[in-house]
């Protein structure tokens, strides 16, 4: 059986009760991955880990090299990822500290590599993306989540900016419009170039910010630090959780 792998956001770069087997070389065809995947046991199962920010988390969403990324988690043998993600909750219902297992992406993002089918081609090639996100994996972190009691929401569509700015209250209400319940900045092209290798992924979002223009107060990095402190232990929980195998 592949191992699932994990893919760290802001505030997660271990996994507590992880245990390193090997570290992986960070090259890939489409350049160096942003940390090299390390390979390690966590409760006794084998799992892939990725820090997509690097170690220390120093890069920024639009400059991530996602196509590598994701390539050296498939040439590590990995064919599912549950991807951890910061957001700014729009819809009332996500608000600080809330989780969210987002079902739908719209993409806002320009300017970056988003696909491994553009060159080189026999012919063009277009994937399914109809639904983003893993119906599988999503059930299996929603069972996990309710093992442990841990409250989450599990649906919401996903708007990825492109940061690393935050959004004006303007965007964020024509996000609103549009129907989008969480924004963030690194769902894609990640979600979309998994597919484009067969892989099932899903998101595990913490909110840690209203956002913009939702409250009367400005966004500051020391609120979201606090809200991404105390949010991670809930995270590491559901992950550990669900990569139990279950008889
Ligand atoms: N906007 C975009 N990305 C984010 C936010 C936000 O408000 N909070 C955390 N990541």
């Amino acid at each position: 059986m592949s191992p699932i792998a994990i893919i760290g956001g802001s505030g997660l770069y271990a996994i507590e009760g992880f245990e390193r087997i090997e570290t992986l070389d960070d090259s890939t065809c489409w350049g160096t991955s942003s940390s090299p995947v390390v390979r390690g046991m966590v409760d006794g199962v084998e799992v892939l880990f990725l820090a997509r920010h690097g170690i220390p988390h120093s890069i920024p969403p639009h400059k991530v090299n996602y196509r590598a990324n994701l390539q050296s988690l498939y040439n590590a043998g990995a064919r599912s990822i549950i991807a951890v993600n910061a957001v700014g909750g729009i819809n009332t219902k996500m608000g600080p500290e809330v989780l969210v297992l987002p079902d739908q992406i719209i993409d806002y993002t320009w300017g970056r590599e988003h696909t491994f089918f553009a060159e080189g081609l026999d012919e063009v090639v277009h994937v399914d993306f109809s639904y983003p996100y893993s119906e599988g994996l999503r059930k299996r972190l929603i069972s996990a989540a309710n093992r442990l009691g841990v409250g989450l929401v599990d649906f919401g569509v996903y708007g990825c900016t492109q940061g690393p700015r935050l959004e004006s209250a303007a965007e964020v209400s024509r996000m609103e419009r549009d129907g989008v319940d969480v924004v963030g900045m690194t769902a894609m092209p990640e979600a979309g170039l998994a597919r484009e290798l067969g892989m099932e992924y899903a998101t595990l979002a913490l909110v840690v910010n209203w956002a913009a223009g939702r409250t009367e107060a400005l966004i500051t990095m020391d609120e979201i630090h606090e809200v991404l402190d105390g949010g991670m232990l809930n995270i590491i929980n559901v992950l550990r959780e669900t990569l139990k195998p279950i008889y």
